[in-house]
């Protein structure tokens, strides 16, 4: 008889973090559901708590296992903005503020981090990093993925934004795929024993 896959449900209403979610956690035989809820945006500095803080309610509200996911776009010329308030400066400023604002900047180094967190109903939220080095593109390109992606270059690629990749492609080597790898490693083996790993 054909072994049931363990599931989970991401509780995003972001379709395009889903998709990269999914495959993740598929090559590691987890079935991962769409939850399409509204994340709670606690105003915080840290991606942990806020991911934590939208799995705690997700779960609760649901009574289902949840992960949810908080990320960042992190631009060092910027001492780090827009961070935890990227998804705000994406609706206000934009891709064409961000790029104004580094018109004139040398140092273009940025980078996405994803923070993941797994909730049980009535349990303490476990949480996963991931991070993304690059750099910021000067003019956007390509037209796949979402949010920040068509001005961000990983490093160690051909130079091509991660709107210029697939979902695949990008997934290589992701803030989110690297934080829900490690998820998925952790939730397969947390019966044994492993506990959490953070970058
Ligand atoms: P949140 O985690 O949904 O709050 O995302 C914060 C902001 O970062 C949103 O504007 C997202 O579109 C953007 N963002 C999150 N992950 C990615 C990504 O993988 N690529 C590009 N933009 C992203």
């Amino acid at each position: 008889m054909k072994e049931a896959k363990p599931r989970v449900y991401f509780a995003t209403k972001n379709r395009g973090k889903f998709l990269e979610a999914a495959r993740v956690a598929d090559s590691f035989k987890i079935s991962l559901k769409h939850l399409k809820f509204e994340k709670q945006e606690i105003q915080a500095w840290n991606l942990t708590e806020i991911a934590s803080h939208a799995a705690f309610q997700a779960a609760k509200v649901t009574n289902k296992n949840v992960v949810a996911e908080d990320a960042g776009f992190f631009v060092r010329a910027l001492n780090g903005f827009p961070g935890p308030y990227s998804s705000y400066v994406f609706k206000t400023l934009g891709l064409e503020g961000i790029l104004r604002l580094m018109r004139n900047v040398g140092n273009r180094e940025a980078y996405f981090q994803a923070a993941v967190a797994y909730c049980k109903p009535s349990h303490r939220p476990v949480c996963f990093t991931g991070i993304v080095k690059g750099r910021v593109a000067r003019h956007k390109r390509g037209t796949q993925g979402f949010g920040y992606d068509p001005i961000f270059i990983p490093s160690g690629g051909d130079e091509r934004t991660f709107a210029e990749m697939g979902t695949d492609e990008k997934n290589l080597n992701s803030h989110r795929a690297k934080a829900f790898a490690r998820f998925c490693r952790w939730f397969l083996g947390r019966s044994h024993g492993v506990s959490s790993e953070t970058s």
